[in-house]
């Protein structure tokens, strides 16, 4: 079986209520971080790292995101009338030329784990990436790149992983780690969300995966866990044993974009890089006071 990793699953039927009310109508996975939506980003790192099949697991409410991803012949005939070349490209957000667009519905928000699983027919008997757009990777080789070059050598299941502060593991899957080489940690088992107390380490998992497709039979018998929810950790504690497991150390600063902290922080550094060395430094400098 190749292990080249083609495919890409987008979770994004999730209600967004930490955002609320910005999220009433408009997909969390819609907000900007300067001047894309999340998911756009997300689309681009999984584009870097060679993903030519993009699933999206959205919600009817939610159809904003597969717009983003359609043709738009309003914006399309004006723009060429009017020879805009530069802005006709930004309309591709960020798709490669060969992609595939497949779109499945969760009906119902019951977890993580159920809304990969409802991308198991595009994913067949393939491995396949999952990409969490709310988390956000800044590095100049993207997350999911580092780890499909790390995948091809070691197969199984992957997980990025860094350590949280120890009064945060309530919000995460953590690792029971246990050998480590090279920014590989062996996973000898996982607990989702638990109370410092009770965590096996601060090693937490955050919104990148690699999965083998065994995950989606487990996962088909939908118990819940942590919150009442079907959680992806949980199916991947249950493979421990029959599929190698692992947790990668990636490269770079990593933005939870799920909270306003986060988001605010990912905008102020992605505008900061994106901006050129001149504006960067009168940028840095009215924020500053801001900061005080
Ligand atoms: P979150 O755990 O951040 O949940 O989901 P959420 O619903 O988006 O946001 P809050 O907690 O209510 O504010 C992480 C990712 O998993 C998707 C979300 O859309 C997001 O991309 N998700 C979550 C689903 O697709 N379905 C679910 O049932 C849960």
């Amino acid at each position: 079986m190749s292990n080249k990793i083609k495919t890409v699953v987008f979770p994004v039927a999730g209600m967004g209520t930490r955002f609320l009310p910005a999220t009433k109508a408009v997909p969390k996975e819609m907000l900007p971080v300067v001047d894309k939506p999340l998911i756009q980003w997300a689309v681009e790192e999984a584009a870097a790292a060679g993903c030519t099949r993009f699933v999206f697991v959205t919600s009817p409410e939610k159809d904003a995101i597969m717009s983003h991803f359609s043709d738009a012949p309003h914006y399309q005939d004006v723009l060429e009338a009017r020879g805009k070349t530069k802005e006709l490209a930004l309309l591709k957000a960020g798709l490669p030329e060969n992609a595939e667009i497949i779109k499945t519905y969760q009906d119902a928000p019951l977890g993580l784990g159920h809304a990969i699983w409802c991308a198991h027919e595009a994913t067949g008997d393939k491995p396949f990436a999952v990409i969490l757009p709310d988390d956000m990777v800044q590095h100049t080789t993207g997350c999911l790149a580092q780890m499909v070059a790390q995948y091809e050598k070691c197969g199984g299941n992957l997980v990025a992983v860094e350590n949280v502060p120890a009064n945060q593991t309530h919000r995460y899957g953590v690792l029971d780690p246990g050998a480590e080489a090279d920014g590989l940690v062996e996973v000898k088992g996982l607990v989702e969300k638990p109370a410092p107390e009770d965590a096996p380490s601060t090693l937490a998992i955050i919104g990148r995966y690699i999965l083998g497709p065994q995950i989606m039979d487990t996962l088909s018998t939908f118990k819940t866990g942590a919150g009442g929810e079907i959680q992806i950790t949980d199916a991947m504690a249950e493979l421990i044993g029959t599929v190698p497991m692992n947790g990668f150390r990636f490269d770079g600063t990593r933005f939870d974009c799920g909270n306003r902290d986060g988001f605010l922080e990912a905008n102020l550094a992605f505008s900061i890089a994106a901006a050129d060395a001149d504006s960067r430094d009168a940028l840095k400098q009215r924020l500053r006071p801001l900061l005080d």
